[in-house]
């Protein structure tokens, strides 16, 4: 699939049909978005349960997206997360039930990939399938080309944790689920993300709106200043 005209998009939520040939302009984040920096740290955790019928509002994926890997000093392309050497290696392969996109974070802009569902190939626990958001982290050996493949999967497994926090905290400070996931098939997802031979999968990432049942904050934050205290050891 090719990348032509951008596509801006009026409504506010997911693509509900196919990448078509046009990628999708993200939503800028709003400024000053999220809660304080203590309170995500508290409420941060893993969430297995999601809200299935509930699809993510396409500010809440810009917003992720950019907090995940997205330019912070536009003058230099440098990321809100930091890679090995600035190798840069790691994309975000954004798969939703219509197809998969691809995050370009000079852009803000997701790409069209390939047309098809790969959710229920993120891994073999339950919810994956039918959450609205896959994230799959996706390194580029060539980023990475002077290291034997031991380091390069060491250090892509380390620039994937920090993307993979700033995913965690931004979902805390919005009151979305997440969780980091090793738990998938290698091959099979290549295969249908028609991956080259220099890229390799190092995880998965669930995101979506936590289901009914799902297990509540150890701490509720997004009010009490105080419940952050308590937390975090400190007087109130
Ligand atoms: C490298 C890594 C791999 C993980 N793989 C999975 C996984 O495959 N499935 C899953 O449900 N959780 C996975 N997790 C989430 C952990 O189980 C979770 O972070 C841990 O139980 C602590 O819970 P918390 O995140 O709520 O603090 C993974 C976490 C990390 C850091």
């Amino acid at each position: 699939m090719s990348a032509t005209t951008p596509m801006n998009r009026t409504t506010d939520q997911l693509p509900q049909s196919s990448p078509s040939a046009a990628p999708i302009i993200l939503p800028p984040p709003r400024a000053g978005f999220g809660v304080s920096l203590a309170r995500a740290l508290a409420a941060r955790r893993s969430v297995r349960q999601f809200d299935t019928a509930r699809a993510l509002s396409l500010q809440h994926l810009s917003e992720m997206l950019w907090c995940a890997c997205g330019v912070n000093r536009p003058a230099t392309g440098d990321r809100t997360a930091p890679s090995w050497r600035d190798a840069r290696e790691m994309t975000l392969f954004v798969a939703m039930q219509a197809g998969v996109w691809r995050y370009d974070p000079i852009s803000h802009q997701l790409m069209p990939h390939v047309a098809s569902d790969v959710r229920p190939l993120t891994g073999i626990q339950d919810f994956v399938a039918l959450a609205p958001v896959e994230l799959i982290y996706v390194a580029e050996r060539m980023h990475l080309a002077n290291l034997s493949v031991d380091e390069q999967y060491r250090v892509a497994s380390a620039d994937s944790g920090f993307i993979g926090q700033n995913v965690y905290l931004y979902c805390a400070s919005e009151g979305l689920g997440t969780v980091f996931r090793t738990s998938f098939d290698h091959s099979p997802l290549a295969r249908a993300l028609q991956l080259g031979n220099t890229q390799f999968i190092t995880f998965v990432q669930t995101v979506g709106y936590p289901g009914a049942s799902a297990s509540p904050s150890r701490v509720s934050t997004a009010q009490d200043p105080a419940a952050v205290a308590s937390c975090i050891g400190m007087k109130k």
